[in-house]
């Protein structure tokens, strides 16, 4: 009797454990969403990039926030900036049959293999903040976020209206964001449609800072070494900006002034340095994509249509503008 007793306490044990990793014999679900969320509860996968910078970071707390007011279950992984975890945490997901994956590439391409893997287990995937280049949209529900070769045009302009009244060269270095990404590779598309118009403007040196303050205290290092007369910065991101203002500080120079510093974000630090007259000017990108993020995987699993894209709204600021947003500003 207790041999009986113990065995099927270790059988319900187990399809305890089974239950929470959302494991299953599987096989043959035709429902819309694989998840089955017969419960009436959602369980989202979602496979974020990592952690690298102030937008991250305030991107995470967006989607986990959200997700806890909107009643979802969030199965949440942080890939380290690299496109293997982010594919191992998509294809886990697909096995524990979650009824919606979400997730932001790291970068744009090698994406179709694992997205056909999520269509054939019929969980729909929605791309939030960053896209990929895959051919067949239809691996893909929608996509949410900002409009990133805008945000470059904007830099750009900003840019050419500042030094309308030069004749002189320009001489910018340019750090990039992760290579293959798309803020990288968009980012630096539409500043260098804008800025191509005028033969002034010169980028002498381009790299990439992989969206981090280090890198792009250690690029900038590298930059100011063998390039005596920098006249600007371009920082795909705040946190680069902010390690190039170390880099530039440490050589002596003056941020802001000696060097013009434009940045994309707007995250708190950034403005702080906005503020401050170490940045000029800032493109913003907004990473509050949580809740519409949570409004589309709600519909996709009810089997709504929604929009192919879901664009962000987003300003720019100024030192006069960031002053008067700081004491109100969220992340
Ligand atoms: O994809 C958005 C970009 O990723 C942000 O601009 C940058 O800060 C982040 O790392």
């Amino acid at each position: 009797m207790i041999v009986f007793k113990r065995m099927s306490a270790l059988l319900l044990a187990g399809v305890t454990i089974m239950a929470a990793a959302g494991c299953g014999s599987g096989g043959g679900d035709t429902t819309a969403s694989a998840g089955g969320a017969d419960d009436g509860k959602i369980t989202m996968g979602f496979a974020q990039v990592g952690a690298e910078s102030g937008w991250r970071t305030a991107n995470t707390k967006s989607i986990q926030e959200s997700a806890k007011a909107a009643g979802i279950e969030l199965k949440f992984s942080d890939a380290q900036q690299k496109q293997e975890n982010q594919i191992k945490a998509i294809r886990s997901y697909i096995q524990q049959k979650v009824d919606v994956i979400a997730f932001s590439p790291v970068v744009e391409s090698g994406w179709d293999n694992v997205l056909k893997e999520a269509q054939t287990a019929k969980i729909p995937v929605i791309l939030t903040d960053r896209a990929v280049d895959s051919a067949d949209t239809s691996l893909y529900k929608t996509f949410l976020g900002s409009d990133f070769v805008e945000e470059g045009r904007k830099a750009g302009k900003w840019l050419v209206e500042e030094y309308k009244d030069s004749t002189d060269t320009v001489n910018i270095v340019e750090l990039q964001g992760t290579t293959g990404s798309a803020p990288a590779n968009d980012r630096k598309a539409g500043f260098a449609e804008v800025i191509g118009a005028e033969s002034k403007f010169k980028v002498i040196a381009s790299q990439t800072g992989d969206f981090t303050r280090a890198k792009g205290k250690e690029v900038m290092e590298a930059f100011l070494k063998s390039n005596p007369d920098i006249d600007v910065l371009y920082a795909h991101n705040d946190d680069m900006g902010l390690g190039a203002i170390e880099a530039i500080e440490g050589a002596g120079k003056v941020p802001g002034k000696d060097i013009k510093i434009i940045t994309v974000d707007a995250v708190k630090d950034g403005m702080q340095a906005l503020a401050d007259g170490k940045i000029n000017f800032i493109v913003e990108c907004s990473p509050i994509l949580g809740p519409q993020l949570m409004d589309l995987a709600k519909k996709v699993v009810a089997g709504e249509q929604v929009p192919a894209r879901v664009l962000t709204e987003e300003t720019t600021f100024t030192p006069e503008q960031a002053k008067a947003a700081l004491p109100t500003r969220p992340y």
